[in-house]
C-alpha cells in the first residue's frame, strides 16, 4: 500500500475544510476576487491549449469552474476533474454542462490514470493545500504526454508597495466575509492564512524546472496576490 492511499493529516483537514465550505465556495470566491475568478479560469483554460479531439485533466476542481471553462473552450475534447473532497464534486456535477465532463474522486499525490494520458493538466488553488509540492508536480509531469501543458491558477504573497495595504485588506476581510456570508471564519481563517502563505512565482517556476518542465511563465492578478503559471513537459 502506498503512503498516499489515504491523505495526510494535513490532507485529511483541507478536505473537511472545502466539504464544510462547499455551500457556499462559489459565492464566496466572486465575493474575495470581486467577480474576476471566472475570468482567471477561462484564462487558465485558454492557457492549456488543448489540440483538437485532445484531452485535459483539470486536478482539484472544486465546483469545476475550471473544468467547465475547458468543456466551452474546446468542444470535442475529453475533460476529466478530479478532487478529493466528494462534496464539491457533487457541487460541480450538478451544474449546467456537466455530464460532459468525467468528474472523479481522486488525491493529486496520487493520480489513478497512466503515465502520458492527457494533453494539458490545470488546477486553481490546489498547491498551497499540499505537503509537498514537488511532488504533486511531479505526479501532473506523468500523466502528460510529451509537449503537454500545465497551468496553475495560485494565490501569492503580494511584494512592494502594495505589499502591506493589501496583506491587511486579505487579513481583515476574507474571514470577515467567511462569518457574515458562510457563518464560517474559521474555514475562511485558514484561506486568508494559506493565501499570504503561500510561495512567490519564481519559487514555484524553480520547482517545475527540478520536475522537468520547460518554457514556464507566468502572470500576475488582482494586486498581486494571484498568479497564473504555465509550462510545457518536454
Ligand atoms: C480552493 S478550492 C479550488 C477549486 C477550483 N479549482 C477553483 O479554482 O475554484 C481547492 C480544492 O482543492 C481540493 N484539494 C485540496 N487538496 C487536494 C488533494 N490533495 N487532492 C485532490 N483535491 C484536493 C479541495 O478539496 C478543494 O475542492
Amino acid at each position: 500500500m502506498s503512503s498516499h492511499d489515504q491523505p495526510s493529516l494535513k490532507g485529511r483537514e483541507v478536505q473537511r475544510t472545502f466539504d464544510k465550505v462547499t455551500d457556499y465556495y462559489d459565492r464566496m470566491n466572486r465575493l474575495m476576487t470581486l467577480g474576476r475568478h471566472a475570468a482567471w479560469c477561462r484564462d487558465v483554460a485558454a492557457s492549456a491549449g488543448v489540440p483538437p479531439g485532445g484531452s485535459l485533466l483539470d486536478i482539484a476542481t472544486g465546483t469545476g469552474v475550471i473544468a467547465l471553462a475547458a468543456l466551452e473552450r474546446y468542444p470535442g475534447s475529453a475533460v476529466f476533474a478530479v478532487d478529493f473532497s466528494e462534496r464539491m464534486l457533487a457541487e460541480a456535477a450538478n451544474k449546467p454542462g456537466a455530464s460532459a465532463v468525467t468528474w472523479q474522486h481522486a488525491d493529486a499525490n496520487d493520480l489513478p490514470f497512466d503515465d502520458e494520458s492527457f494533453d494539458a493538466v490545470t488546477h486553481g488553488y490546489l498547491l498551497r493545500n499540499v505537503d509537498d509540492v514537488e511532488r504533486v508536480l511531479e505526479e501532473q509531469h506523468r500523466v502528460l504526454k510529451p509537449g503537454g501543458r500545465v497551468v496553475i491558477l495560485e494565490t501569492c504573497p503580494p511584494r512592494g508597495l502594495l505589499r502591506y495595504p493589501v496583506s491587511l485588506g486579505v487579513r481583515v476581510m476574507i474571514p470577515l466575509l467567511g462569518q457574515m456570508v458562510a457563518r464560517d471564519r474559521e474555514s475562511y481563517a485558514y484561506l486568508q492564512r494559506s493565501t499570504l502563505g503561500f510561495m512567490t512565482p519564481q519559487e514555484v517556476v524553480a520547482i517545475l524546472r527540478r520536475v522537468g518542465f520547460v518554457s514556464m511563465a507566468w502572470k500576475k492578478r488582482f494586486f498581486g496576490t494571484h498568479m497564473i503559471i504555465s509550462a510545457r513537459k518536454r
